[in-house]
């Protein structure tokens, strides 16, 4: 049974104040967990918490920790960690909002996380196992390797550009893949003159003119590290749309461009180099150009969907029934509980829509996030580029849990269209 539970506030990778949690249970064992936070938010996420005035500029997250240590520490006393999806509930109903905002997300997402541990270190077993049992499959991993949008100031718009090692015939191959040719795009970069420091999620963030030339930097370190681009390594965008649209207009690479025109363009970069997913091509607002596009590039290429399904499962099931995207991006935080991010992929999985779990471009050295992608037998992961600890340390376990599993480990596989 849960004990009690115990919330502090700590900081992330951008140093912003977060929530850790701590679930204590009768037996003694306990589990940790603590709460990533996005730059280049939906508008529909579940709401962080945060206190507002004077206090680290308005960011501090004591309210959402007082939150769990009173309310939902007496709320959850002597529940069952194992009835995850009774303890989310209890933590919604008691919230009473749609979005999270009374409690916070951040406050119960924490605690659900952490219940999801706690119950694990009970029974003495990893996590991956507790929350997917046997018959697991790592997944492919997309690493964002350029960083622009919100997320560095490289002048670039698109937010990321990521490769992922398609080829690989397990994890650590994949990841030995990406060291070479980050380290190859590292050099390339400094012979050229051009920054090498890295973004907020660890990728390169030179300034650069163009996407296209992101692209063609890409697929050049990807043949200089001895790889075939599109085979061995693909390439995978985030333009996070909405961040560069207003009333209807992309503001693209300095020139205005409608939903239709931005669909062209996309035509046109995926028919030149080897993209094999774009997430958030459009803004989460152009539902009619999300379709349009669904149509035009859905049979070359995944179409992922973040900002404009926030892992909601309410407006995910609205996105399926209007046919957008193909694929939906899988943050915990967007919604807030464990168990709703589990409903969110199992009606991906019963409508042919794959699925990618994410990051957020603040995160915290927590790896909750791989053994959920395990779990869950996702089959794609992205959290980052293989620099900054708080990413690579999630990297770093799939290496454990692919050690673990020895024989039976296999990755997940790409259906490249
Ligand atoms: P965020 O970026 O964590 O800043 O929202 C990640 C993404 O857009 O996929
Ligand atoms: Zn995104």
């Amino acid at each position: 049974k849960i004990q009690f539970i115990k919330a502090r506030e700590v900081f992330d990778s951008r140093g912003n104040p977060t929530v850790e949690v701590d679930v204590h249970l009768t037996d003694g064992s306990w589990g940790r967990a603590s709460v990533p936070s996005g730059a280049s938010t939906g508008d529909k996420e579940a709401v962080e918490l945060r206190d507002g005035g004077k206090r680290l500029k308005g960011q501090g997250v004591l309210t959402a920790v007082k939150n769990v240590n009173t309310e939902i520490d007496s709320l959850l006393a002597d529940q069952s960690p194992f009835d995850q999806a009774r303890v989310d509930a209890l933590m919604i109903e008691a919230d009473g909002t749609a979005n999270k905002e009374r409690l916070g997300a951040n406050a119960i997402l924490g605690v659900s996380m952490a219940v999801a541990r706690a119950a694990a270190n009970s029974l003495n077993i990893p996590l991956y196992r507790y929350l997917g049992g046997v018959d697991l499959e790592l997944p492919l991993p997309f690493f964002n390797v350029i960083n622009g949008g919100k997320h560095a100031d490289s002048g670039i718009d698109v937010q990321e550009f990521l490769i992922t090692p398609i080829g690989a015939s397990n994890f650590r191959i994949g990841l030995e893949m990406v060291a070479d040719t980050y380290h190859t795009l590292k050099k390339m970069l400094k012979d050229k003159g051009l920054e090498t420091a890295v973004g907020d999620e660890g990728g390169f963030a030179p300034r650069l003119k163009s996407t296209e030339e992101a692209l063609s930097l890409l697929v050049e370190a990807i043949e200089t590290a001895g790889y075939e681009p599109g085979k061995d390594i693909a390439i995978a965008m985030d333009p996070a749309a909405s961040e560069f649209s207003s009333d209807g207009v992309y503001n693209f690479e300095g020139k205005k461009l409608t939903s239709d025109q931005m669909i062209s363009y996309y035509q046109e970069i995926v028919g030149k180099y080897p993209i094999i997913s774009i997430e958030d091509g459009l803004s989460e607002h152009d539902w009619d150009g999300f379709k349009k596009l669904t149509e035009v590039l859905g049979d070359r290429i995944q179409l992922v969907g973040d900002d404009i399904f926030v892992t909601n499962p309410e407006i995910f099931q609205e996105g399926i029934d209007k046919g957008i995207a193909n694929s939906i991006l899988i943050k915990l935080n967007q919604i807030g509980t464990v168990s709703e991010s589990i409903a969110a992929i199992k009606m991906a999985r019963k409508n042919n829509y794959t699925t990618m779990i994410s990051h957020r471009s603040g995160e915290t050295g927590d790896t909750f996030i791989a053994d959920f992608a395990v779990a869950m037998n996702a089959g794609q992961i992205k959290t980052g580029s293989i620099a900054r600890s708080e990413r690579v340390e999630k990297y770093n376990q799939f290496l454990r849990i692919e050690e673990e599993l020895g024989n039976s480990a296999k990755m997940a596989h790409f259906d490249v269209k």
